[in-house]
């Protein structure tokens, strides 16, 4: 088969992102324009501010990776960008851009699922991963729980019914004083720390998760003690969130007899979850994949890597193609 060069776009948050891949496993640039700089004095992301700052990133961060790449425009087979889910504004900047450049280059336009690209962030650091495999997707709007049957097929086996995790990270590190975005922030302070409070536990029948009561608990704990030592807080709330997932995730491989668990999202680039994943997936024989650091979070990459699947199984958009801001992946089964 010939080689598919494919231009990515991702902006469905606060990230502007441009990346060029081949066969969707080769990352020949990936260019990411960040606005965590800008909206973290708001704590937290700003929609119609980041739109504008997407317009004006946008041609700059293409022309690099393109350029990055060494390439020319003219070498681009097809145009991928996410469409969904995310913030309406900005996948509008990223999906008009993506048109006029299918549109003027007379190339096929492909439309990706933000959460498909998470995914797909694993298949660019491991050249052999392939479907069928569980993954947790775990990032600051998304906890889901997906068994991936084919490159483009999903069936989702439980979601959070609340909070997203990354949200929930967010979420503690701000009542705590510790600004945005909170999940590193909480890493990093957790290490100092010992996870000795008891908090809530999460988990909700059929694989679902559920973590906006452990945010009130340590609020309603924060408010009646605000010297309490937050360390142990950062640890004790890692510790218990991470049981939450790890316990779904393992009731799931078993219940659905899958070997190859697949952690992807901006959450995922998290040490502690990483190390506690792999210490209980090998003792159960389990083989883990996670993402470079770099791909953990929205990046154009593994939007590239998605719509090289998606196109090559046909699935190409036209000009009409719009923003779906909740957009979710097909195949529920609850
Ligand atoms: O995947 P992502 O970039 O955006 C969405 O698609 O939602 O994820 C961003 C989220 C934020 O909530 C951020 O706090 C969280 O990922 N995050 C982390 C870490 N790095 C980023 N959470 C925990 N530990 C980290 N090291
Ligand atoms: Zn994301």
């Amino acid at each position: 088969m010939e080689d598919i060069l494919i231009l990515a776009i991702e902006s469905s948050c606060d990230e502007t992102s441009v990346a060029i891949v081949k066969n969707g496993r080769d990352v020949l640039s990936n260019i990411t324009q960040s606005q965590i700089d800008i909206h973290k004095i708001y704590g937290g992301v700003v929609p119609e501010i980041a739109s504008r700052n997407h317009i004006k990133a946008i041609t700059y961060v293409t022309e690099e990776a393109l350029q990055i790449a060494n390439v020319k425009l003219e070498d681009i087979d097809v145009i991928a960008c996410t469409y969904g889910p995310g913030l309406v504004g900005t996948i509008l900047v990223g999906l008009s851009y993506a048109k006029g450049l299918a549109f003027a280059l007379n190339k096929p336009l492909v439309g990706v699922n933000h959460i498909e690209g998470h995914i797909a962030a694993n298949y660019i650091k491991y050249k052999e991963l392939k479907p069928p495999f569980l993954t947790l997707i775990i990032s600051g709007g998304h906890t889901h729980l997906v068994y991936v049957e084919d490159y483009t097929e999903f069936k989702i086996l439980g979601k959070t019914r609340d909070d997203a995790i990354g949200e929930a990270f967010d979420k503690v590190a701000r009542i705590i004083g510790l600004g945005y975005p909170g999940g590193p922030k909480i890493e990093a302070l957790a290490k100092q720390g010992t996870p000795n409070i008891v908090l809530p536990s999460m988990n909700l029948e059929n694989f679902n998760f559920s973590f906006s009561g452990i945010k009130t608990a340590i609020l309603n704990m924060y408010n009646k003690n605000k010297e309490i030592n937050k360390p142990d807080l950062c640890a004790s709330f890692q510790y218990y969130v991470t049981e939450s997932l790890l316990a779904n995730t393992l009731e799931a491989a078993k219940k659905y007899n899958i070997s190859k668990i697949v952690l992807c999202g901006g959450v995922s680039a998290n040490s502690y979850i990483r190390e506690k994943f792999s210490e209980v997936c090998k003792e159960k024989n389990l083989k883990l994949y996670y993402p470079d650091i770099d791909l953990c979070t929205d990046n154009a990459a593994m939007i590239g890597s998605a719509g090289y699947y998606n196109y090559i199984a046909g699935k190409t958009a036209d000009l009409t193609l719009n923003g779906v801001p909740n957009l979710t992946i097909e195949g529920v089964i609850f």
